[in-house]
């Protein structure tokens, strides 16, 4: 079965450019790639971006941008999700060097969120400079992971676990529901995702890991002493990737990870689990989702 291999890139809509270069440079390290009137481009490691932030009138993110190995796996998931009665759009030659990779698909997912399939993703030819010092954990791993608020949980379940091939890491009972945990990659999870009604549907965060407690901590006291962003969660440890991290409210809403410490994880030897706490501690929610 092919897979797909990591998140290879983010693409956000917002009405405040300016506010995303303070916050995604000051804040959490990322260094700007590219801004003009009407986008933003950070990055994160080698490649050209990971995450962009397009001017719009919407607030959050738009696309997902996900790594697959080549042509043939690109080709095979093209297929199972054609089998499957997706509808998936074979971008252009330009719209692909646009993004920055080599060839790319899309499609819609069941909660409307556009889900882009790519290989070749473009590798700056300069050295990746992170204006707060801070290292991220990327490579095999993607830029990070996200975690999606649905509505409905079984046809994003269908696409992710059976369609596009992640794997179960475990579940989460937050009281009532809970959150599927799945990976692609040693990291513990690249996408989760959770049923909850009563809010619109969307990422409510990204996460971003870098390898030193220190750049988590002066991140921290940014947040705390100088108001760099609304804390969102305090400083907790989750039970389940066992991450060292806290949230914070993006200049968009939805909420930035901001972590270190987390396991990886190895298919051949990795048994999903079930955890009645998101945390072993910490991680007071200051704000309501
Ligand atoms: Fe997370």
């Amino acid at each position: 079965m092919s897979e797909v291999r990591s998140l290879g890139y983010v693409i956000i809509s917002s009405g405040d450019l300016d506010a995303w270069e303070t916050f995604a440079c000051d804040l959490l390290g990322l260094q700007v790639a590219e801004k003009t009137p009407d986008r933003l481009r950070l990055r994160n490691d080698e490649k050209i971006y990971r995450l962009e932030v397009v001017r719009g009138e919407a607030e959050g993110v738009t696309v997902l941008g996900w790594e697959v190995q080549g042509k043939e796996a690109l080709e095979d998931l093209v297929t199972r999700l054609e089998t499957n009665g997706y509808e998936v759009t074979r971008d252009s030659t330009e719209a692909a060097r646009e993004r920055g990779v080599t060839e790319m698909v899309s499609f819609t997912d069941p909660e409307g969120m556009r889900v882009e399939l790519f290989y070749g993703q473009m590798v700056d030819k300069n050295k990746f400079i992170s204006p707060t010092g801070a290292n991220f954990l990327t490579g095999d791993g993607g830029l990070g992971h996200v975690f999606h608020l649905v509505h409905q949980e079984e046809p994003i379940r269908h696409l992710y676990l059976d369609i596009l091939g992640f794997k179960l890491s475990d579940y989460i009972d937050f009281g009532p529901i809970y959150g599927t945990f799945t990976h692609c990659n040693p990291r513990h999870h690249s996408y989760a995702f959770a049923p909850v009604p009563g809010v619109p549907s969307g990422i409510g965060h990204i996460m971003f890991e870098v390898d030193d407690i220190d750049i988590v901590g002066r991140a921290y006291d940014k947040v705390l002493k100088e108001n760099a962003a609304p804390l969102a969660m305090s400083l907790g440890r989750h039970s389940n990737d066992q991450m060292l991290s806290f949230y914070v409210n993006s200049p968009s809403g939805f909420q930035i990870e901001y972590g270190t410490g987390a396991i990886t994880i190895d298919d051949e030897t990795w048994v999903p689990k079930r955890y009645d706490v998101p945390g072993f501690w910490g991680h007071e929610r200051q704000m309501p989702v």
